[in-house]
């Protein structure tokens, strides 16, 4: 298959374009407008694959979406591109909504031109995975779990935005017959992570012996993924997923903030040199909440197990002592970060 794939500069992306080239075989075309969340270097083990093709463009872009639909004529779309980050989404929604919502409703435009104009053996097998986050449906209380039913109720702006796009794309479906699926997943981990997000900013600060913000009390709970466990999830949805459907993706992984803070810390501890000031667990500071933030996010990915035969191949324990070792093996991937684009400073804080 030949694969446009956008936002794939990106930290899930930049895995699913990995995943695709080395381990299946598959063309990859990498359309990323690369913004300050986009890395190259995160795809230097494909970049000189024969395989693999890289466009420096922006989702809003029309006429440039057209140029690459025509020049490279991709068999199916996996829809990243994104403004991912919650924090950032409180600072300043415009880019939000622009990327996510305008965005999206771009790429439709662009991928329904090109459905209309190619050949019907390649329209019939033509498929647009939009890939979206289980933000969209609000906040859950202590129990329950999200299901592909769930009503939305986004909380932020990025996950307004999301849920905007996810609409757009669904009404894509219905109204112009576009053969899309989509796909909610909880929160992703894993290498090559901007540290902006509270694991790899965590395993980093932690490190340097840095202060370790937890907003509120650490209870919010999230359902941690693998991003690997993701991208194949991914690629089996775009393949073998029913068209017009939602499928959602998640890990069975719940953990409270502190939790997860308080197990990096003790990695940390274990695979680095030891803290002269003793256990990584006195750099944690109770900080102001996130406004807005939701109390638990969890999964139910059912659907995905009993259609499509979907399982993680990673649990918490084994995912995140990987993720702490690749940082410690990889500081030249993220020390022109924490140099040039982001020194942790806190995003997000509303004035009062
Ligand atoms: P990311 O922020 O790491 O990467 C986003 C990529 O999109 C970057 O490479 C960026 O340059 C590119 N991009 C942004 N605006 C663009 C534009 N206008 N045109 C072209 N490219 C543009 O995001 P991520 O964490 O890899 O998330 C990827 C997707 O998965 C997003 O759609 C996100 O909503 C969704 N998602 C993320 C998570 C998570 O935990 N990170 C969970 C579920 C779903
Ligand atoms: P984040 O990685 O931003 O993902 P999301 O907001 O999409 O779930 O945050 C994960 C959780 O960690 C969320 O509940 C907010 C919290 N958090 C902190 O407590 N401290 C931090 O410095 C950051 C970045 C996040």
């Amino acid at each position: 298959m030949k694969i446009l794939v956008t936002g794939g500069a990106g930290f899930i992306g930049s895995a699913v374009c990995r995943y695709l080239v080395q381990e299946l075989g598959h063309c990859v075309v990498n359309l990323d407008k690369l913004t300050y969340a986009a890395n190259l270097s995160s795809l230097a083990e494909i970049e000189n694959n024969p395989l693999y093709a890289f466009e420096k463009v922006d989702i809003c872009d029309r006429l440039e979406l057209d140029r690459v639909f025509s020049s490279h004529q991709p068999d199916a779309v996996m829809h990243l591109a994104a403004e991912s980050h919650v924090d950032r989404s409180i600072t300043g929604a415009g880019e939000f909504i622009q990327t996510n919502v305008v965005g999206t409703m771009t790429m439709l435009e662009a991928s329904r031109a090109y459905l209309a104009a190619c050949t019907q053996n390649v329209a019939k097998a033509f498929r647009f995975l939009h890939v979206s986050t289980d933000e969209v449906y609000g906040e859950l209380g202590e129990t329950g779990l999200f299901s592909e039913t769930t009503p939305y109720d986004p909380s932020s702006p990025y996950s307004a935005s999301k849920a905007a796009s996810d609409h757009l794309a669904k009404a894509w479906a219905r109204t112009y017959d576009m053969p899309i699926v989509v796909s909610n997943c909880s929160n992703n981990y894993g290498p090559f992570h901007f540290p902006e997000k509270l694991i790899p900013l965590m395993i980093l600060n932690a490190l340097h012996g840095k202060d370790l913000p937890v907003y509120g009390d650490g209870s919010n709970v999230r359902d941690w993924l693998y991003v690997d466990d993701h991208a194949r999830a991914l690629f089996m949805i775009l393949t073998k997923g029913r068209i017009g459907e939602t499928y959602n993706v998640g890990g069975q992984n719940e953990r409270t903030n502190l939790q997860v803070v308080e197990r990096i810390c003790s990695l940390v501890d274990e695979l680095a040199a030891p803290l002269a000031s003793g256990s990584r667990k006195d750099l944690i500071r109770f900080v102001q909440d996130r406004p807005g933030h939701d109390a638990r996010y969890a999964i139910d990915a059912e659907k995905l197990r009993s259609e499509l035969g979907w399982v993680a191949q990673e649990n918490f324990e084994s995912g995140l002592r990987k993720t702490v070792q690749w940082y410690l093996d990889h500081e030249a991937w993220w020390r022109p970060i924490i140099e040039h684009n982001y020194q942790g400073e806190r995003l997000g804080l509303t004035k009062t």
